[in-house]
């Protein structure tokens, strides 16, 4: 479903030229939930807005249900992105002066659902999230972990067929992280979603089937049972 080929993704900061991904090549299908891990500046953000189409590679191929994309327009890329991706921002990216569901609302508005609807829709997802009661308030009325929450039903408010969820457990306590794993899981198998989730957390890591790392701006395939490091 989603075939990267060949990526390179280079910064120039005056005359220093640093290369953050080079020569990666990965392929996702759809159904699959794989973790990425990496430490920190590793490029996983960076990947997450490649793969997201927020951001371009330097060079390198990238195919979405065959179709390339790296060429597209700006408008075809918007496009995509509303009907195709879910995100969750490392920095959760609300808008302040909106309520809870106006701000999970917004992916649904962007593509033309009308208010009502997307009113009870922002709230069905709110309720799952276990913020049925916050809907109301506006980010700065929430704690980190509700604003976490917000920014995680506001991902999957569309029923988008890739999920692209950067720490999306960092500020969460055990068990509500736990709920939003098994609501990632529920949507997956419900659904098909393809759930990409970048992680610090050897425990989250552990319950995805596949497991990848970045490491020196490359990828590799993570072999070895995770499992013991969670304990
Ligand atoms: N716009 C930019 N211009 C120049 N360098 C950048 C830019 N964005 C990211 N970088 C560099 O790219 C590297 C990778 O950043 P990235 O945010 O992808 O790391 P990360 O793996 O997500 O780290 P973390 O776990 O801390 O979130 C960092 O060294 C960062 O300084
Ligand atoms: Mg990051």
């Amino acid at each position: 479903m989603l075939e990267l080929r060949h990526i390179s993704k280079t910064y120039r900061i005056g005359p220093i030229e640093t290369a953050i991904l080079s020569d990666l090549s990965i392929t996702f299908s759809a159904g699959e939930v794989v973790s990425i891990m990496g430490g920190s500046g590793s490029g996983k953000t960076t990947f997450m807005n490649i793969v997201g189409l927020l951001d371009k590679p330097t060079s390198g191929e990238y195919r979405i249900n065959g179709q390339d994309v790296l060429s597209a327009t700006a408008d075809r890329l918007s496009a995509l992105r509303n009907q195709l991706v879910g995100f969750v921002f490392q920095s959760y990216f609300l808008l302040p002066r909106l309520s809870a569901w106006r701000n999970v609302a917004l992916p649904l508005l962007y593509r033309g659902t009308s208010d009502g609807e997307a009113r009870r829709r922002a709230l069905a997802i709110l309720e799952r999230v276990g913020l049925g009661d916050r809907c109301d308030h506006k980010p700065s009325e929430l704690s980190g972990g509700q604003r976490q929450r917000v920014a995680i039903a506001r991902a999957l408010v569309g029923a988008p067929a890739v999920v692209l969820a950067d720490e999306p457990t960092g500020a969460l306590d055990p068990a509500v992280a736990q709920g939003i794993m098994d609501l990632f899981t529920e949507m997956n198998r419900e659904l098909g979603v393809l759930v990409l989730i970048i992680t610090h957390d050897p425990k989250v890591a552990a319950q995805c089937p596949r497991r990848v790392v970045l490491r020196h701006g490359r990828i590799f395939e993570s072999v070895e049972p995770m499992l013991e490091l969670a304990h």
